[in-house]
């Protein structure tokens, strides 16, 4: 009965036109993340931070889930809560393909949040500065992402399926952010396997038990074909 904890990055959904940051000609190549992924950068032009996330929102919403997507909603599909997905994604590509309770550990490009006083909500597809919170009417609405130099979401879920795991696999991960870039090690430490499945070797290749290489919609429903002939 295999607890699996699956860490997914921009690789999962490259295939299906999102982009990916590190790769030639990744999103870091074209803007600036101090400019558009920093606390500080929200505060110096809030305009420029949401035109960036609107042009995001509007990419996702063009997109479709690719076949690691709905091989990964399978795969939860038929093991249930032995199947933790976390993701560093802000895309949702794998909620599409069905899949439930995805852990979006740098937070959802479709989720709006109030940087005055919290509240939550779905986001419209365009947000401007001067949008009134729908909970205290400030205009002070931020997208619900998880900026560099803030504290990454549902790291107490994370940590504890991590604790059970007896397979880590990393997805379409360059494995060059922590604290996501550190889950392989916490697996290694409870004792789980770890397999890596990217295009290319990441920086902690050498970590993982086994890494094979490939296009995600090629590689990972054969992985998830493997997992689920072999639970039977
Ligand atoms: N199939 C599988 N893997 C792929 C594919 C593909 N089709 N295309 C690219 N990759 C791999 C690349 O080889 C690379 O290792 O996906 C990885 C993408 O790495 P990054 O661009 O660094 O994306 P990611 O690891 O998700 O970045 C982590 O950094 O900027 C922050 O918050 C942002 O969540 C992001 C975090």
């Amino acid at each position: 009965m295999t607890r699996v904890v699956v860490l997914s990055g921009a690789g999962l959904s490259a295939e299906s036109g999102l982009g990916t940051f590190r790769d030639a000609g990744g999103i870091w190549q074209k803007y600036d993340l101090e400019e558009v992924a920093t606390p500080e950068g929200f505060a110096r032009n809030p305009a420029l931070v949401h035109e960036f996330y609107n042009a995001r929102r509007a990419n996702c919403l063009a997109a479709r889930p690719n076949a690691a997507h709905h091989a990964l909603a399978a795969l939860q599909q038929r093991l249930g809560d032995r199947v933790t997905l976390v993701t560093q994604n802000i895309d949702d590509l794998l909620e599409r393909a069905g899949a439930r309770e995805v852990i979006h550990m740098h937070g959802q490009v479709m989720r709006a949040q109030c940087a005055h006083c919290g509240h939550r909500w779905d986001a419209p597809a365009v947000m401007d500065p001067s949008d009134p919170c729908p909970a205290c009417e400030h205009p002070a609405t931020r997208p619900d992402i998880v900026w560099f130099g803030e504290i990454p979401y549902h790291m107490d879920a994370i940590g504890a399926a991590l604790a059970e795991a007896e397979l880590f696999v990393a997805i379409g991960t360059s494995g060059s952010v922590y604290p996501a870039a550190g889950f392989v090690r916490e697996a290694h430490i409870n004792g789980a396997r770890k397999l890596e499945l990217n295009l290319e070797p990441s920086e902690g290749s050498a970590l993982f038990d086994d890494t094979r290489l490939g296009p995600a919609t090629e590689i990972v429903p054969l992985w998830v074909a493997e997992m689920l002939a072999a639970e039977g």
